[in-house]
């Protein structure tokens, strides 16, 4: 793992948001999630103003790792390098990105789930997977079936993730953090409750560190 993704495993879990209104919502949602004690963010490309979000996180809190999801383009990871972010996460492994990132030195974490994928990942060189979407490709159970033949590899299970599933999915040695929507809902980001958010990461960090003891 290089520096970026030891951090980002620290942390243990990475809230992928959708944010309509960035030049609103930005800054305090990063306050939120920074407050509770989860000071990285996951922003699609799902959502048209994705760049001026992660510049607006990133001029708040330098401190933050911020990058981009659902990135479909290698202009999408130029507009995110341009932004300032730092990762480029992709729902499916598409070499070309991946090499255009590697390029650019810019991590980037590609969707992966069936023993191809991961053969692809292993040629291109990567350490860390997103594993997409988790629950519905096999949950656990499947990230250990495919670390046997392919034990390199630390993965980022995004897709239906929760803080029920939480503590089986962070007690894994084979998991290097956990990604999902739960924490930064739409309807609490639309509500502004702020605190709210909090409270989701401040759980969040407290049961990775529980699974991990
Ligand atoms: C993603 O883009 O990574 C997923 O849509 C997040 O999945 P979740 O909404 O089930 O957490």
């Amino acid at each position: 793992m290089n520096d970026l993704q030891k951090k980002i495993s620290q942390i243990g879990v990475v809230p992928v948001i959708k944010l309509k209104n960035p030049q609103q919502d930005a800054a305090p949602l990063s306050d939120a999630l920074c407050a509770g004690g989860v000071c990285v963010a996951e922003i699609t490309f799902r959502a048209a103003g994705a760049p001026e979000a992660m510049r607006i996180m990133t001029q708040r809190h330098p401190e933050m790792i911020v990058g981009a999801g659902t990135v479909l383009t290698t202009e999408q990871v130029d507009q995110t390098i341009a932004a300032g972010g730092q990762f480029v996460v992709t729902p499916g492994l598409d070499i070309e990105i991946v090499k255009y990132c590697q390029e650019k030195g810019i991590t980037v974490f590609p969707g992966c789930t069936t023993p191809t994928d991961y053969h692809a990942a292993y040629r291109l060189g990567l350490e860390v997977l997103k594993f997409f979407p988790a629950e519905q490709s096999g949950g656990l159970a499947k990230i250990k079936a495919m670390s046997a033949p392919f034990p390199m590899f630390k993965v980022m299970p995004t897709g239906g993730v929760n803080l029920k599933n939480l503590p089986e999915y962070a007690a894994s040695p084979i998991i290097a953090a956990c990604g999902g929507s739960y924490m930064c809902p739409d309807k609490l980001i639309e509500a502004g409750e702020w605190d709210q958010i909090t409270d989701l990461c401040k759980k969040s960090v407290e049961i990775v560190k529980e699974a991990r003891k």
